[in-house]
């Protein structure tokens, strides 16, 4: 840890950021992410499975916390349960606000001088130089993400700019060519110092406060902005510095990630797209193992099929929709990624996963032979209708439960429309156990992640079995959802 009298601080900032070629020891920093609400244990378990950290679970819920040390900085960008990654300069448990709000902002003016900024900006600028080598690796020419419908809301996932991404920022390169070598350009020009451009963005949670996170952003990055000589730029900015509060806890840090990370995979979004971290945080509940049959039988877009083929590529992964609309979107974003495999010189380019249009309430599969089924049911509200799904529901559990293996099959399903799933699922009791459920929040929404578990009971032996000829699988390929084009994701 480096340590330093307040007074050196901002010149050692400066150097941090002005000379990257000096070559540190390594050091242990507390790095943040924000993860789908609900999902906070199963990020903190794969932190300790892929970095081999114990994570914290904040108090504020969608965020977890972990050391690592500098050295195996790179491996935060292997997780795929995190929307976005920001170092700590900070952490406070038990801030004490003062009452009112002149104090209160003035407190956090004087907070910026003496904050220990030094290690959270070298890992910063570390940060940059992996996002710099990652996007490289990617290829200057790689297609950048379209999307399929021109009325769709969705932003597409753009790759990191390179010229934004300045690794030695006080000499920066903004003329830089793609494809040169940019330390070497920095290293040439030293002398052209620009001020870094940063913002300040501040989450609030609480109702104790007697500022509002505009009033807190704009005292406290006042305060930054006149300690480091930065200049303010709210949409071109290099340096994003965060400052979350949540009652009496504070935590201020650095942004690692411009924008969430849940974007990744997808090209051609759809109405309903789920974020891939959301999905990531499904696939893990039902534990893919090698060569089980994996499917998603109401895939929409891909997300959950194409995250699972990504992350667990030895199991096979079959997607399906009703909707021929869902159907080419998905086959967009397998192609896409098939294609960035090609490019980055892949020698496995191809993917084990296969697409079909189908209905959900007679699928074209054999009794007893999938492992397990992952999906994202309509909620009644952007897709379909409630009353629809008061039919859809139960025929979907009774043909999931025939093609679902017995005793071992499982079933991880979400939906927002609590009530009807648990009137279905009460009615398919021989045939499902629910195991547990998970709280999520889909776009504001509060939905449930059900985890079941096809009983041992043989399809066409309980009274579950028996179809009403009345109920059934209405087409819903004419809805709501093509209509109303609000993204799901959050
Ligand atoms: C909530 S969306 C799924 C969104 C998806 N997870 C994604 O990332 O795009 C539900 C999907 O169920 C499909 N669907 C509704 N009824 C169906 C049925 N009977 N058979 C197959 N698919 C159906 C819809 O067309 C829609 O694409």
């Amino acid at each position: 840890m480096i340590t330093h009298s307040n007074s050196a601080q901002r010149e050692m900032a400066e150097v941090c950021v002005n000379k990257g070629n000096e070559e540190l020891q390594p050091f242990t920093v507390t790095v943040g992410a924000t993860v789908p609400t609900g999902f906070e244990y199963t990020a903190a378990e794969e932190v300790q499975e892929k970095i081999g950290a114990s994570a914290r679970v904040s108090k504020d819920r969608g965020r977890i916390y972990f050391e690592i040390s500098t050295d195996h900085l790179h491996k935060v960008h292997h997780l795929k349960s995190v929307d976005n990654l920001f170092v700590v300069v900070k952490h406070y448990d038990d801030y004490q606000f003062k009452e009112t709000k002149e104090d209160a902002l003035l407190d956090l003016q004087q907070l910026a001088p003496v904050l220990p900024w030094n290690n959270a900006l070298e890992v910063w600028k570390m940060n940059n130089s992996l996002k710099k080598k990652r996007t490289r690796r990617r290829g200057a020419g790689a297609p950048k993400p379209k999307l399929s419908d021109a009325s769709e809301p969705e932003k597409p996932h753009a790759e990191p700019d390179p010229s934004q991404l300045n690794e030695n920022p006080g000499n920066a390169c903004p003329q830089q060519e793609p494809g040169t070598d940019g330390e070497q350009d920095c290293d040439i020009q030293e002398s052209e110092v620009k001020p870094l451009k940063f913002r300040v963005t501040c989450n609030r949670a609480g109702d104790k406060h007697s500022f509002t996170s505009n009033d807190a952003a704009r005292d406290f990055g006042g305060a930054v902005q006149e300690f480091f000589q930065w200049k303010a730029d709210m949409t071109k900015f290099d340096v994003e510095v965060l400052l979350n509060i949540h009652n009496n806890e504070m935590v201020v840090g650095i942004a690692l990630t411009e924008e969430s990370l849940h974007r990744r995979n997808i090209t051609h979004f759809g109405p309903t797209t789920l974020r891939s971290t959301l999905a990531y945080g499904m696939l893990r509940l039902c534990k893919p193992q090698i060569s089980d049959v994996i499917v998603d039988p109401m895939c929409g877009s891909g997300a959950i099929p194409l995250e699972g083929v990504i992350e667990w590529s030895n199991s096979f992964f079959l997607s399906g929709d009703n909707n021929d609309m869902a159907i080419s979107r998905t086959v967009n974003n397998i192609n896409h990624i098939v294609k960035k495999k090609q490019d980055g010189g892949s020698i496995s380019p191809g993917l084990s996963i296969d697409t079909a249009q189908w209905n959900l309430c007679n699928l074209p599969l054999r009794t007893s032979s999938v492992d397990s089924i992952i999906t994202d049911m309509p909620f009644g509200k952007r897709m379909g209708s409630r009353k629809k799904n008061w039919d859809l529901y139960p025929s979907c559990l009774r043909e999931m439960a025939r093609v679902c293996r017995p005793g071992t099959g499982q079933a991880v399903l979400l939906t927002q429309d609590k009530k009807c799933f648990a009137k279905a699922l009460s009615r398919m009791g021989g045939l499902w156990r629910k195991l547990h459920t998970v709280w999520v929040n889909v776009g504001g929404l509060h939905a449930g992640v059900f985890v079941l578990r096809r009983t041992t009971a043989v399809f066409g032996t309980t009274p579950e079995d028996v179809r009403d000829p009345h109920m059934g699988c209405e087409s819903q390929e004419v809805n709501m959802e093509e209509k109303v084009h609000t993204p799901r994701s959050e």
